[in-house]
């Protein structure tokens, strides 16, 4: 990688503030931009992922990153879907250490890793992957810190079919929908919602997985209704047997939300977002919700390293190929630095 140039180049002296990676170099934040004529611009092909960065409890093991070889494997496969060369993933784990250390990162963060079509061309060029990395200081969202519950409304807005868009694909240009029916939702007074598919069955929010439970039964809808395949969802697929209770991918009508014991969001960004509303409907169990706070309790005992780590296979695959789990004797032990599998 060509960070040995120096951030910003050989020779200056070193910028003030956060660096980020962009292009083979560490430049400040706002030095990190794509020409307007490139094609992550003109027809929106840049494919990225969101990766958490836990403070280890244990004294001097500092930031870990949360299941980077998942979301690693994520971004090569959208890089794949989206015909885009991912070779530069590779880097991404040396990267990640190198800007935590230069931007003397102490909390805990969310990494943004982006690869991006950077040369100019029209809709039918091939591209030129770029990769940038960047790493903020990130804590709760509300829901967890405060304790708050989602209000959610089912959007009009649909998710597209695979035969529309890859929905593996984790590229920028699959959130310009859900980025409406976001808004549309907060203007008329929800904190998110829920968007179906064609068929009129639940698939996910705009950015998060949705689970309900039905006594001690946790449903999510499944990765062919038009699904990310979330590595959160992964991890709570993996560890909610552990906990008494079961799991099933199956098809979530919007009525069946409705009548839930438990709803709730999961993902990168907001890490558990239980849910209080759906359209007027109180799930039965709030605000206990006993099931989604065992979750989220075995969640940061994991991500801190107080508790091993589930092994969590991610893969894309529908149905019941598609997630296998190591035995509890697999498990990662405890308080491991790195990178190790999670
Ligand atoms: C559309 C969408 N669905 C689901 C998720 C949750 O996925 P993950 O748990 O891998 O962050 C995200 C966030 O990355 C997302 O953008």
């Amino acid at each position: 990688m060509g960070s040995e140039a120096g951030p910003a180049g050989a020779g200056g002296p070193a910028p003030a503030g956060p660096l980020v990676y962009h292009r083979e170099q560490l430049v400040p934040a706002q030095a990190a931009t794509l020409p307007v004529g490139s094609i992550a611009l003109r027809y929106g092909i840049s494919v990225f992922e969101g990766v958490r960065l836990y403070r280890q409890e244990a004294p001097g093991l500092g930031l870990r990153p949360w299941l980077l070889d998942q979301h690693l494997d994520r971004l090569r496969n959208s890089c794949r879907l989206m015909l885009l060369d991912d070779t530069c993933c590779d880097d991404v784990p040396r990267i990640i250490d190198e800007l935590v250390a230069v931007n003397d990162t102490q909390v805990d963060s969310y990494a943004r890793i982006a690869v991006s079509a950077v040369d100019a061309g029209g809709i039918g060029d091939g591209s030129e992957a770029a990769l940038t990395v960047s790493v903020t200081p990130s804590g709760r969202k509300r829901w967890l810190r405060d304790g708050e519950g989602l209000r959610l409304t089912v959007s009009s807005w649909q998710r597209p079919s695979s035969a529309v868009f890859p929905s593996a694909a984790k590229n920028i240009s699959a959130y310009a929908g859900p980025r409406l029916a976001l808004a549309q939702a907060v203007a008329a007074g929800f904190d998110s919602c829920l968007l179906c598919t064609a068929e009129g069955l639940v698939s996910e929010a705009p950015t998060a997985t949705v689970f309900l439970a039905e006594g001690t039964r946790l449903v999510t809808p499944r990765l062919g209704d038009a699904v990310l395949p979330g590595i959160s969802r992964a991890w709570v697929l993996a560890t909610a047997p552990r906990l008494g209770l079961s799991v099933a991918e199956e098809a979530v009508t919007p009525d069946r939300i409705r009548q839930a014991d438990e709803v709730f969001l999961c993902g990168t960004g907001i890490e558990f977002g239980p849910v209080r509303e759906v359209e007027g409907y109180t799930p039965a169990r709030w605000p206990q919700r006993p099931a989604t706070a065992q979750l989220v309790a075995a969640y940061f005992d994991q991500v801190r390293g107080t508790a091993a780590s589930n092994l969590v296979t991610w893969s894309v695959k529908d149905g019941p190929d598609g997630l296998v789990t190591g035995p509890d004797e697999q498990a990662d032990p405890v308080g491991q630095p790195g990178y190790g599998r999670c």
